[in-house]
C-alpha cells in the first residue's frame, strides 16, 4: 500500500527501527524489495535516484513503482532520492511522489535552508514528505556523474553535520527527515566504517521532531547500523551491496553455461539474490534482533 513517509516515520519512531530507502531502478529490484519488504513486514522507501536518470528516466520508473507500491500488502513510499534540482523534484510531485529529498546540501546553510524551505512549502499541502541533507555525503564511487563524483575520504569528519547548524536547519526548514553526515560514505568503504555515534546522539538532541537519515550504508557493520539506529537514525538508503550482489553468481551461471543463457533466467536469478540481500538488511533495520 502507498503509504506517506511521514505516517512511517512516526511508527519508526514508536518502535526504534529505520526505515529502508533502496532504489529500484529496474523491474528485478523493484519485485525482489517490495517482496522482501511484505516477507519481513518493514516499510520501505523505493526510490529513483536523480542520478540514476541515464539508467531509467523518472517518467518510465515512477508510474511502475506506484503501481507495485499501491498493489502490496507492505507500507511503501514512492520516493526521490538526491533530487538536486528543483524542477526536477516538481515533475516527480507531478508524477505522484510520495515523499522527495530535495537534496541543496552542496550550498551554504541559510540557502539550503531558504531552497528546502520553499520546497516544503509547495508540497506539505500535498501530503509529501520531505528529505532534506545538511553536511556533505562523501562518495567512494568511480562516476563521473554529478552528485557521484569520487570524494577525498583520507578525513570524513570534514564532511560531518555541525549539531548547532542541524538545530537551525531542523527549526527552519520545515522538512521531516533530516539526513546527517557522521561516517558513513556512499557506496564501499574505502577503510574501516568508524560512525561517530556520539554525532548522531547530539544531534537528535537539537532536531525536534525532524526524524534523522542516514545515506551510505552499504558495507557498514550491522552492530554500527543498529547503534546509530538506537542513538536516532530512522531512514537509512542502502544500495551499492544489493545492486552489487547479483554480479558474481550470473558471471558463474554465465562463464558455467554449456548452452546459450537466457536473460530472462539470468534476471530471476538476479531477483533471488537482491531479494535476499534485502530480506537481510531489513532484518537488521528492525532492529528487534542485535547483531
Ligand atoms: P550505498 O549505496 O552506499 O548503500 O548508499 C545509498 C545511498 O545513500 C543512496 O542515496
Amino acid at each position: 500500500m502507498l503509504v506517506s513517509l511521514q505516517e512511517m516515520l512516526q511508527e519508526a519512531e514508536k518502535k526504534n527501527f529505520a526505515i529502508a530507502s533502496i532504489n529500484t531502478p529496474n523491474q528485478i529490484s523493484l519485485r525482489a524489495v517490495i517482496q522482501a519488504a511484505e516477507d519481513t513486514n518493514m516499510p520501505v522507501t523505493i526510490n529513483h535516484a536523480q542520478t540514476e536518470e541515464d539508467v531509467v528516466p523518472i517518467e518510465i520508473a515512477v508510474p511502475l513503482m506506484l503501481e507495485y507500491a499501491r498493489k502490496s500488502t507492505a507500507p511503501i513510499s514512492v520516493h526521490v532520492d538526491h533530487g538536486y534540482d528543483f524542477d526536477h523534484c516538481m515533475k516527480a510531485v507531478r508524477l505522484g511522489c510520495t515523499s522527495i529529498m530535495h537534496d541543496n546540501s552542496r550550498f551554504s546553510l541559510r540557502e539550503n535552508i531558504e531552497r528546502t524551505r520553499r520546497f516544503v512549502d509547495i508540497v506539505h499541502p500535498l501530503g509529501i514528505g520531505v528529505e532534506a541533507e545538511l553536511g556533505a555525503m562523501p562518495n567512494n564511487m568511480p562516476s563521473e556523474v554529478h552528485g557521484q563524483e569520487t570524494s577525498d575520504l583520507s578525513d570524513l569528519s570534514v564532511y560531518f553535520t555541525n549539531p548547532n547548524e542541524a538545530e537551525i536547519f531542523c527549526r527552519e526548514s520545515g522538512c521531516d527527515v533530516l539526513t546527517v553526515s557522521f561516517g558513513t560514505v556512499h557506496g564501499m568503504y574505502a577503510g574501516e566504517p568508524n560512525l561517530d555515534i556520539e554525532l548522531v546522539k547530539k544531534i537528535r538532541a537539537k532536531a525536534g521532531n525532524v526524524a534523522l537519515g542516514m545515506h551510505g550504508g552499504s558495507g557498514t557493520p550491522f552492530n554500527q547500523i543498529q547503534a546509530a539506529i538506537d542513538a536516532g537514525i530512522r531512514k537509512i538508503n542502502y544500495f551499492t551491496a544489493i545492486d552489487t550482489a547479483p554480479a558474481p553468481y550470473l558471471a558463474k551461471t554465465i562463464s558455467e553455461a554449456t548452452n546459450p543463457v537466457n536473460f530472462c533466467h539470468l534476471a530471476n536469478q538476479a531477483m533471488e539474490i537482491i531479494y535476499e540481500k534485502t530480506v537481510e538488511i531489513l532484518t537488521v533495520f528492525k532492529n528487534e534482533k542485535k547483531f
